[in-house]
């Protein structure tokens, strides 16, 4: 087969792969499959636009409202944030881009008390992800929530529950799940393309900016601090908190691994076909690069091992992560490469993939780039259809639980050994107490069964 020709087969191949997987007959290695199990809401009218609403008007946030403005297919009906200013930022993007006034309120319970809303994109830090995704559910909306899904593994299994027990679609941020490119190139190690797939990597090679040192001050009068901290437990206001860079506490975040590194991760997962937690962990990393307030590795190695030989012979994960690199890795700030047994193939989720055969021929390659309105359209076709979404909870919930296993490791410095049933590290309770968080005694948001 010619070289034009083959790459038109593998190109249709993958297609009709990823087709058949929209409409359920198939799933690619570690998606979800069941439409059938999956108990919707009453289907909607096709013509009338779906009533959403956004709940987090920050960074990601306002990437969300620019989208979501351009689709007819939504209306946005309100918007939920607890600094002033950004709630009435998000306000006037939407009119300016000519669509209706939505309300705006600081507090999400008001918005979950609309019986209109049907659903929620939740961007708000990952402390609230898990809380506000719960009720969320428990209100019958239907849930886009950023990644990394949950702050810690604790609510990432309670999300899952509240999905399905509610019959409602829980999508999560991690868009590369509804890539073009990245889909392909999962289906072509799905069909073997580099023999069996034995070793995925990811990494987050970039350069970050210091924290610096500060002291706890008074918050900014348009931010209401108390309704951010929310259920966690509380510590007081000091500028390096928030806004963004609240991901590098760990009373609030996880870290870049789980922010950046978190997409990568569950890419090198998905590749590597496996669809349940691993049985050993593995990490090392500190604060090589910055001496700032940071509390998570900017450093950070870490290696997660599924054992199971009769279910999916001996697989490996590699995450690294250098957060003051000035140049990129092996051509991607942030990417993968799958190692198999007959070749190796090396992906950026935002340029393109590379299939090497042996000695490191040259085989196949395809660009690509990715955006947000793919992932949409499936949680929308979802929420109208039936179907258990790209970036299914379950999925996101495996992909989050290396993040947190990573960083467990990597602060305390052992290797974990893990039942992936039971979702508990074995034999090691200060490593087991870190699968839950410490929350505000009585705050109303604290999930039940926490
Ligand atoms: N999918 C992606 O590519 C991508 C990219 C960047 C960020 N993210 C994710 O998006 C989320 C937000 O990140 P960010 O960088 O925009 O952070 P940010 O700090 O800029 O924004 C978070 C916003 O949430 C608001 N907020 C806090 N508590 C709230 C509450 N109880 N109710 C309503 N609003 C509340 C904050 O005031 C802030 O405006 C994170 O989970 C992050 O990982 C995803």
């Amino acid at each position: 087969m010619g070289e034009t020709n083959r790459r038109g087969f593998l190109a249709s191949a993958a297609a009709s792969q990823l087709a058949a997987t929209a409409v359920g007959t198939f799933a690619a290695p570690g998606e979800s499959r069941g439409a059938e199990s999956l108990k919707q809401g009453e289907p909607l009218k096709g013509a009338e636009p779906l009533p959403v609403a956004l709940i987090g008007c920050g960074g990601m946030g306002r990437s969300h409202l620019e989208t979501l403005v351009r689709r007819d297919d939504v209306q946005l009906r309100w918007v939920c944030d607890v600094d002033r200013d950004r709630v009435n930022a998000a306000k006037k993007l939407i009119t300016d881009a000519g669509k209706p006034e939505p309300q705006a309120t600081a507090d999400l319970r008001e918005v979950l008390a609309d019986p209109s809303l049907r659903a929620v994109w939740i961007a708000t830090p990952d402390h609230w992800h898990g809380p506000a995704a719960i009720l969320a559910a428990h209100a019958g909306k239907h849930v886009y929530v950023e990644k990394p899904c949950a702050h810690n593994l604790r609510e990432g299994r309670l999300m899952l529950e509240a999905a399905r027990r509610n019959g409602i679609v829980m999508q999560v941020g991690t868009q590369s799940r509804s890539t073009a490119h990245v889909r392909q190139a999962i289906a072509l190690l799905a069909e073997g393309a580099i023999g069996e797939v034995l070793v995925a990597k990811a990494w987050n090679s970039q350069r970050r900016g210091s924290l610096g040192h500060q002291q706890p001050s008074e918050p900014p009068e348009v931010l209401d601090y108390d309704a951010w901290v929310g259920p966690a437990a509380w510590q007081p206001y000091q500028s390096n908190l928030l806004h963004g860079v609240w991901r590098f506490w760990h009373n609030f975040g996880c870290g870049d691994i789980g922010n950046d590194g978190v997409h990568e991760i569950d890419i090198a997962r998905w590749g590597l076909g496996v669809d349940r937690h691993p049985d050993r962990i593995a990490g090392l990393g500190g604060k090589y690069g910055f001496d700032d307030d940071q509390q998570f590795p900017d450093t950070q190695y870490c290696v997660y091992e599924w054992s199971t030989p009769e279910v999916l012979g001996t697989k490996q994960l590699v995450f690294e992560q250098r957060d003051w690199s000035p140049y990129v890795q092996e051509g991607h700030e942030n990417g993968n490469a799958f190692y198999g047994t007959k070749g190796m193939l090396v992906l950026g989720k935002k340029s393109g993939w590379q299939l090497f055969g042996e000695r490191n021929k040259l085989v196949d390659q395809a660009e690509g780039s990715f955006s947000l309105p793919p992932h949409y359209d499936n949680f929308l076709a979802c929420i109208h259809d039936g179907g258990r979404p790209h970036a299914d909870i379950e999925e996101g919930h495996r992909s989050a639980t290396l993040v947190h296993l990573g960083n467990i490791a990597c602060r305390l410095g052992r290797t974990l050994q893990f039942d992936p049933e039971a979702e508990q590290v074995l034999e090691d309770r200060e490593a087991a107490a870190i699968l839950r968080r410490t929350y505000r005694d009585g705050h109303w948001a604290v999930p039940k069964d926490v």
